[in-house]
């Protein structure tokens, strides 16, 4: 485990404070704003929202950015059905609902007695309305109104009406919206403002409804808190903005006086490139559009964020003029007392964020219903169960023998907990190290940070003294002699295997055992899925990097449909550049040598596709529950727990809450 005990000079710039404007910043590590949905009810601020936030900042963050505040439309009232979920589209702003106010200067309270600053961002965010009748996100190709200039001003003092209410909460800064395709950023962008009037044409006549915003709110607020941007630093569409007219555009902005600070951070919300950069991406890539801005803004401080998730990287980017402060958000999501952790020099204890990405796309996937659906991250389970945890996971009232069989995701958090509130906890896995399912993913190009959750576990199980048995497989009677109050049998999957005629061909082979490096392939390779997430493209791209020419061959529309859409970027460029054909709508008949038939999804039509040396399976995985079926049938007076993919195969987050759950009921 690594351990320091000389973290205050190893950090010294990220845990000293800034003046930004007229508050003071504790440290530089920055919650950027992210909607990830922590109220029970979407948009207010209730016990769970503050709980959420609030563990930042108890947990060593300095700015709380929390959620974003959706600003009201001029949208005319006979045009009702523009307001329909997914435009973004507000026609009642929740900063002026009954109670708004109260609630947010509770928040604010609880969060200045850490110390913490609270930073509220104001976003007009509305699919329908722009600058010009131009594309907003360019994977929708969704056409807006063109505003006129009396719903241009009618914008403007939506913003101002706004600030004066959050100054009543008493909240330290307000950031105004500008990237990630809100409406300021189709003022700014030559690709989405085509006018010819005053507020287009120059780079300079871009920034008039931006600098009217700045000045319109200054008005109304005064010094009375910071006042700040959030802007892209660069646009990679076509006719887009480069870092170069960025910053001429910045000097304009400036000009204004009203900048207390400016955040920058680099992408699209259709992932090409991805603001939220998942673990395909390095660390803070786009470090040189904080580091420009730094240079030309001089006396504003600038926040930076995208992909730090260890306070090494963030010490790196203040030390190299990259920025004032850093934006850890994901990094805060995965473990909110990372903040205090480095302080104290406990980095082996920090849960890093692997940027699976898992809480963006739970937070704005629209076939799920928004009501009532809870946040979630990957690794980290007391996301959203916040409350929960607080009030239910407390020291073992009984110290008691708990055996846990299977060291992947479940089994290493059910482990963990059961350990850290006080039971003596035997863990048995078969293979040579720990992890199990993480040890696939994190074998495909772009994913080794999956690894990172592996090697917090060791730590963590090291750290509270679990009796770890690598390469230990017990039998049913094994196990029972070890006398345990509890059982977990956290035995994992397999994976599935349809009964399809010639499947049993030796060039027939599992898409694990391809990640796993333990299935032999030949030079063209066939990938027949079922599976809709990272394992279709993830195999094909493990084989493609290896020399292989790779067709994938899936069962409906699209391969990757529950890949959110932060992530699709780099996942299918990956797949383009390594020339991977993609064949939709085909499932596989019969398996001949070589040759493979499929029928079509859409209809029943026949195709047959050869010369084929390899066919990798990938069809998803069926729960492994031999050694449970055993262990109930003895009626041992040991608790017994079927968890994570023996239970149900399903995706990280709900290994990790399930394990957790059983750690706690011991
Ligand atoms: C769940 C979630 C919701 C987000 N919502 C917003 C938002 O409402 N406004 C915003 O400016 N950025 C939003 N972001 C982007 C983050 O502020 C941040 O830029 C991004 O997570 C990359 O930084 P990181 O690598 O430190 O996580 C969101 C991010 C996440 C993970
Ligand atoms: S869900 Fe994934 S990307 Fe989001 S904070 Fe957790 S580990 Fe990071």
């Amino acid at each position: 485990m690594v351990e320091s005990n000389t973290a205050a000079t190893q950090f010294e710039r990220l845990f000293s404070p800034l003046q930004v404007g007229p508050m003071t910043v504790p440290n530089r590590i920055c919650e950027t704003t992210n909607t990830i949905g922590a109220a029970q009810m979407p948009g207010f601020i209730d016990d769970p929202f503050i709980a959420h936030h609030l563990a930042k900042a108890k947990g060593g963050t300095g700015w709380i950015g929390s959620e974003t505040f959706l600003l009201n439309s001029p949208l005319p009232n006979e045009a009702a059905d523009e307001f329909f979920p997914g435009t973004g589209a507000v026609r009642m702003p929740l900063y002026k609902l009954p109670g708004f106010v109260e609630n947010l200067a509770k928040f604010h309270q609880a969060v200045r007695e850490t110390g913490a600053v609270v930073v509220c961002q104001l976003t007009q965010l509305n699919f329908t309305l722009a600058a010009s009748s131009e594309p907003i996100v360019e994977a929708y190709d969704w056409i807006p109104h063109q505003l006129d200039d009396g719903e241009i001003a009618f914008l403007i003092g939506t913003y101002a009406d706004a600030a004066e209410e959050f100054m009543k909460a008493g909240v330290d800064g307000i950031e105004i919206h500008c990237a990630h395709e809100t409406l300021p950023q189709t003022f700014l962008s030559p690709a989405m403002n085509k006018r010819s009037d005053a507020w287009g044409g120059s780079t300079r006549a871009r920034t008039k409804f931006l600098r009217e915003v700045l000045t319109a709110v200054k008005e109304r607020v005064g010094d009375s808190l910071a006042i700040g941007i959030r802007v892209n630093g660069q646009e990679t569409r076509e006719g887009g903005y480069t870092l170069l007219e960025l910053r001429e555009m910045m000097q304009c902005i400036a000009e204004t006086g009203t900048l207390d600070f400016v955040n920058v951070d680099v992408g699209h919300s259709w992932g090409g490139p991805s603001y939220v950069q998942p673990s395909y991406y390095d660390h803070a890539v786009y470090r040189e559009a904080g580091k420009a801005l730094k240079v030309d803004l001089e006396n504003i401080p600038v926040l930076f964020s995208g992909r730090v998730n260890d306070p090494g990287i963030a010490e790196q980017l203040l030390k190299e003029g990259c920025c004032d402060l850093v934006g850890m958000t994901r990094a805060g999501i995965a473990d909110p007392e990372f903040g205090n952790k480095a302080r104290e020099g406990r980095l082996g204890e920090i849960r890093r964020c692997i940027g699976c990405n898992r809480c963006i796309g739970n937070s704005i996937q629209s076939d799920t219903p928004t009501l009532f659906k809870k946040p979630v991250c990957s690794v980290n389970p007391e996301v959203g169960n916040e409350l929960f945890f607080a009030s239910t996971c407390k020291p073992a009232q009984q110290r008691r023998r708990f055996v846990v069989a299977g060291g992947g995701a479940a089994g290493c958090e059910a482990a963990r907990v059961a350990a850290k509130r006080g039971h003596e906890v035997i863990l048995v896995e078969r293979g040579p190290k720990l992890g199990g399912q993480l040890n696939l993913a994190a074998a495909a190009p772009g994913r080794d940070a999956y690894d990172d959750f592996v090697i917090f576990q060791e730590n963590q199980l090291a750290l509270y003294d679990v009796d770890v048995r690598l390469e230990t497989e017990l039998d049913a009677d094994e196990l029972l002699a070890l006398a345990p109050d509890a059982i977990a049998c956290a035995t994992g999957s397999v994976p599935r295997r349809p009964e399809t005629p010639g499947i049993d061909g030796p060039h027939v082979v599992q898409g694990w055992d391809v990640l796993a490096g333990s299935a032999d392939f030949g030079e063209r390779v066939a990938v027949v899925s079922q599976e809709d997430a990272f394992e279709t493209p993830n195999v094909a791209d493990y084989l493609a990097e290896r020399g292989c020419r790779v067709e994938i061959f899936h069962k409906w529309m699209s391969i990757g449909a529950q890949i959110d859409r932060y992530s699709v970027g780099p996942v299918m460029s990956r797949l383009v550049d390594n020339d991977v054909r993609i064949h939709p709508g085909l499932r596989l008949a019969a398996v001949a040598g070589g040759a493979l038939d499929f029928i079509s999804a859409f209809g029943g039509r026949k195709q047959r596709f050869e010369g084929f040396d390899t066919v990798v399976l990938v069809y998803g995985s069926v729960p492994d529950t031999g050694l449970y079926n055993t262990l109930k049938s003895r009626n041992s007076t040991s608790r017994l727990f079927l968890v994570g993919s023996a239970w149900v195969p399903r995706p990280l987050a709900e290994a990790t809450q399930h394990g957790a759950r059983v750690g706690m009921e011991i």
